[in-house]
């Protein structure tokens, strides 16, 4: 059975300082959640810092883009073994910001997914529509490119341990999120490519979040969804007691999933 995933999304924010006092404040009250894994994802710069301030916690750490060699005449970027040896368990990655500021394509995507793999890293991989798309009745469509794209050519067992995240580009920084029927629609679709592309068990397996606009006032009816397995969380990631007030949203013995 799958368990329930919320993960901090803190974007290009915060002081050192800042990033430190947050991590040791969701660390301290991270054990009250021994039913959901929790992961923060701070700013590079960061990372060691609040890997120090989150160790011996249930709170794991994430970065939020790497590029896909391992070493190399690549100016200005970061490799995935500089993020395992940093202590990151996770990797985002095709972060719609990413898509749409940085002009990153599917194709790359997928080599950073299959370079997270080689590191040890589980790829938290973002896929989403934009209003226009969703306006045009094409969201489905968009999530199938997305999913067959970014997700080219993994084993069985890579795609369990990919984490799947939806985020509606409308929905990212909005104050507009999907409503939980529009979210349950495409994680229910994404199960289905997965069962299409390998079976139903390992489809049950894969771990779906959902982001955009996740507060601690909408989480729990998105979490009661049978194939929302937790969040990706931005602004809100940014306060310790929204973040833990979302966290606390999942209730044990969600996902109710295993259809
Ligand atoms: P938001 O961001 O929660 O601020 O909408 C979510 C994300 O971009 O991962």
């Amino acid at each position: 059975m799958r368990r329930p995933f919320i993960a901090g999304n803190w974007k290009m924010h915060l002081t050192r300082a800042e990033a430190i006092a947050l991590a040791e404040a969701v660390a301290q009250k991270a054990e009250n959640f021994p039913h959901v894994d929790i992961a923060v994802c701070p700013p590079f710069v960061y990372l060691e810092a609040v890997g120090r301030a989150i160790a011996g916690s249930r709170v794991a750490l994430g970065a939020q883009n790497m590029y896909p060699e391992s070493s190399g005449a690549f100016t200005g970027e970061i490799s995935p073994p500089m993020l395992s040896d940093l202590g990151c368990r996770y990797v985002i990655l095709g972060h719609s910001e990413r898509r749409q500021w940085f002009g990153e394509k599917d194709e790359f995507i997928n080599k950073k997914v299959h370079a997270a793999f080689k590191a040890g890293l589980r790829p938290i991989v973002c896929v989403g529509e934009q209003l226009a798309e969703r306006e045009a009745g094409q969201t489905l469509q968009v999530i199938r490119r997305q999913f067959e794209g970014s997700l080219a050519d993994l084993t069985a067992e890579q795609m369990q341990q990919t984490v799947i995240a939806y985020e509606p580009v409308w929905a990212i920084g909005t104050g507009k999120v999907a409503t939980p029927h529009q979210a349950e629609e495409v994680h229910l679709e994404l199960r289905k490519l997965i069962a299409q592309r390998y079976n139903t068990e390992i489809s049950q397996q894969v771990v779906i979040q959902y982001g955009g606009s996740v507060k601690p006032d909408n989480a729990g009816e998105l979490f009661s969804q049978p194939d929302i397995d937790g969040a990706l969380v931005g602004g809100a990631s940014l306060k310790a007691d929204q973040f833990l007030a979302i966290i606390a949203g999942m209730k044990k013995g969600q996902p109710s999933g295993g259809r």
